[in-house]
C-alpha cells in the first residue's frame, strides 16, 4: 500500500497524541502499516540533548521528516503529532517528501489555546504561569499557524471520533485509505 505522512501540528494539549493514536487504530483496522513518531518519544532518544530554541526544534522537526519519509516510502502510514511550530520548518518537510514523491498530509490541530490552557495535559501551561518555565508555544513562544493545512481539525467541537473520521475521509480522497 502507498505509504503517507500526516503531520498533526498544533499547541500543546490541542490533541494531536489523542487523534494520532485513534486515527492509527482506525488504519491498522483497515489492515494498513502504521507508525507514530511522538514528539515526547522522539525527544527521549532521537532527539535526546536538543532543547526548544528555534534552532533545536528546526532540527528536532528535521530528524522526525526525515524518519518519516523513509517510513513512508515504504509504504507505512505514519502519524507525527509533533508540535512543529515554525512554518518554514513544516515546508522543508513537505519539500523532502515532495523531492522523493512520499505522500505527505499537513493537519492543523486547531484547538484554541484557550481550550488547551485548561486540559494543560502536562502540567505545563500552569508552570509557565507560576513563572516555573518559559518559552510555552502559543503563549510566551511563537506558533505560526498553518495558512494553508491539507485539513483543519476544530478538535475542541467535536469527539475524537468525528476528528478521526475527518481525518480517515481525507486520506480515503487522496487514495490513501
Ligand atoms: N475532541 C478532542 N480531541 C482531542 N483531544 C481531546 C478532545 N477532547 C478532549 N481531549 C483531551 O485533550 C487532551 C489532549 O492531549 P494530547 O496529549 O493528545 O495533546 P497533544 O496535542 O499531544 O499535546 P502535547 O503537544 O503536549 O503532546 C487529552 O487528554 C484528550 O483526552
Ligand atoms: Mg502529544
Amino acid at each position: 500500500m502507498t505509504g503517507a505522512t500526516i503531520w498533526l501540528t498544533g499547541l500543546p494539549s490541542a490533541g494531536k497524541t489523542t487523534l494520532a493514536r485513534a486515527a492509527a487504530d482506525r488504519l491498522r483496522d483497515a489492515g494498513h502499516r502504521v507508525e507514530v513518531l511522538d514528539g515526547d518519544e522522539i525527544r527521549e532518544f532521537l532527539s535526546a540533548g536538543l532543547g526548544f530554541d528555534r534552532k533545536d526544534r528546526d532540527t528536532n522537526v528535521q530528524r522526525i521528516g526525515f524518519v518519516a519519509e523513509l517510513l513512508a516510502s515504504q509504504g507505512v502510514k505514519v502519524l507525527v503529532p509533533v508540535i512543529a511550530p515554525y512554518a518554514d520548518s513544516r515546508e522543508a518537510v513537505r519539500k523532502r517528501h515532495q523531492r522523493e514523491g512520499t505522500g505527505y498530509v499537513e493537519v492543523h490541530i486547531a484547538t484554541p489555546v484557550e481550550v488547551c490552557s485548561e486540559r494543560d495535559v502536562k502540567g505545563l501551561y500552569a508552570k509557565q504561569a507560576a513563572g516555573e518555565i518559559s518559552g510555552l508555544t502559543g503563549v510566551d513562544d511563537p506558533y505560526e499557524e498553518p495558512e494553508s493545512p491539507d485539513l483543519r481539525i476544530e478538535a475542541h467541537q467535536q469527539s475524537v471520533e468525528e476528528s478521526a473520521a475527518a481525518l480517515h475521509a481525507l486520506l480515503g480522497e487522496r487514495g490513501l485509505a
